[in-house]
């Protein structure tokens, strides 16, 4: 997507260094984080430099190769990366002919880096779908583990772009349409997932008007999604968390589309802390609810929401906000009753019989068991 005419993505690996927007700074400052190792590319996932399902599976995968490359460099020495991936020189990395017991040594730290990784969010799906993908690609060796990052990152760019496609389909010209949180392009490589169909329906000159909920203690739809849609020059409206009932009843709203971090066997979904009252909400009114995601969501080993883990995060973000004053200095400032303990659960899981359907790269899906399986296998 674009910002001042130039075409970004929001994360992307050139190197060994792994390059992405800084999300913690948006919208008052657009910079790029560069994480120079996997450790960097850690603390970028957990203190949400980048964030959102598609975005940090896309980190994982690239932080994943980077545990490979470096390790393969510090034990054997045998490559410079920096030229020679970048020039894809077609150059073959060979465990063949290594010491054994070196090599050894080289995939328990590749575990233990792959263990960092999958520790820093528990919640999204494609973080742990892009660690098992490099990883096995990085036992074959690590320009393997590369190129499959990178493969992962464009597979997220193209699956974003498809569920424009699909969820472009069931959006009426007019259509007033509520979203949570941020599944835009900087909660993926590109497009988004919720926020796809959405610039589809725009870019097709259908007349839509998006309402973003301001996505309460981190802001995401406040300070991202609004932004995008800016940007982009979708008509918005910001609304505060607790509005959504009222523009419902209000018959203001035609459609509501967020995204996923987790979709169970049967449907059941999780994503941002608010997402479930907004689909009671909309039931209660009859107003379509659907959930876009990647079939990289999708995670078969769990049969309902009852298993996904969701993140507990530190109570400061529920007691402070952040941004700039009147003069444009950015400050940190307290919001609540100092003594006051707060609770910050990250996400909650919406049960499928309040989900109309899941758009996804391969059509739109229902949200129950038998039509999740014949899709995503
Ligand atoms: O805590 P975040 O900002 O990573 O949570 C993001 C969300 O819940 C998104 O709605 C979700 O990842 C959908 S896809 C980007």
């Amino acid at each position: 997507m674009k910002v001042n005419s130039h075409h970004y993505q929001t994360i992307y690996m050139e190197g060994n260094s792994v390059f992405m927007i800084d999300q913690n700074a948006l919208p008052f400052e657009f910079r790029i984080y560069e994480a120079k190792d996997y450790r960097d590319t850690c603390h970028a996932i957990r203190s949400m430099i980048t964030r959102g399902a598609g975005a940090i599976g896309a980190a994982a995968g690239f932080g994943m190769a980077q545990a490979f490359l470096e390790f393969w460099i510090s034990d054997f020495g045998l490559i410079d990366f920096k030229t020679d991936l970048n020039a894809n020189t077609g150059l073959i990395f060979t465990a063949q002919g290594i010491d054994s017991i070196i090599r050894d040594g080289y995939i328990q730290k590749c575990i233990q880096a792959r263990k960092e990784i999958e520790a820093t969010r528990p919640t999204a799906r494609n973080l742990f779908y892009a660690t098992e993908k490099v990883f096995e690609a990085g036992l074959i060796s690590p320009e393997a583990a590369y190129s499959e990052a990178q493969r992962l990152a464009a597979e997220n760019v193209a699956d974003a772009m498809k569920i424009g496609e699909y969820g472009n389909s069931i959006i009426k010209d007019g259509f007033r349409i509520l979203t949570h949180c941020n599944a835009g392009w900087l909660g993926f490589v590109d497009y988004g997932s919720a926020l796809s169909p959405i610039y589809t329906a725009h870019r097709q000159g259908k007349n839509i008007h998006v309402y973003a909920d301001e996505t309460r203690p981190r802001s995401q739809g406040a300070r991202l999604t609004a932004w995008e849609l800016f940007n982009e020059g979708v008509p918005h409206t910001l609304v505060p968390d607790n509005a959504g009932a009222y523009l419902m009843s209000k018959g203001m709203i035609d459609m509501v589309i967020v995204g996923a971090d987790r979709i169970a066997a049967n449907g059941d979904t999780a994503n941002k802390i608010g997402t479930f009252e907004k689909a009671i909400i909309a039931g209660q009114f009859g107003i379509p609810f659907y959930i876009a995601a990647p079939l990289s969501t999708f995670d078969l080993s769990i049969a309902d929401g009852s298993q996904i883990v969701i993140e507990q995060r530190e109570e400061e973000e529920v007691h402070y906000q952040q941004g700039p004053d009147d003069e444009g200095v950015i400050r940190r400032i307290r919001v609540s009753s100092p003594g006051s303990p707060a609770l910050n659960p990250a996400f909650d899981v919406t049960p499928a019989q309040w989900i109309t359907g899941i758009i996804t790269e391969k059509g739109v899906i229902n949200p129950d068991a038998l039509a999740i399986k014949k899709v995503v296998g």
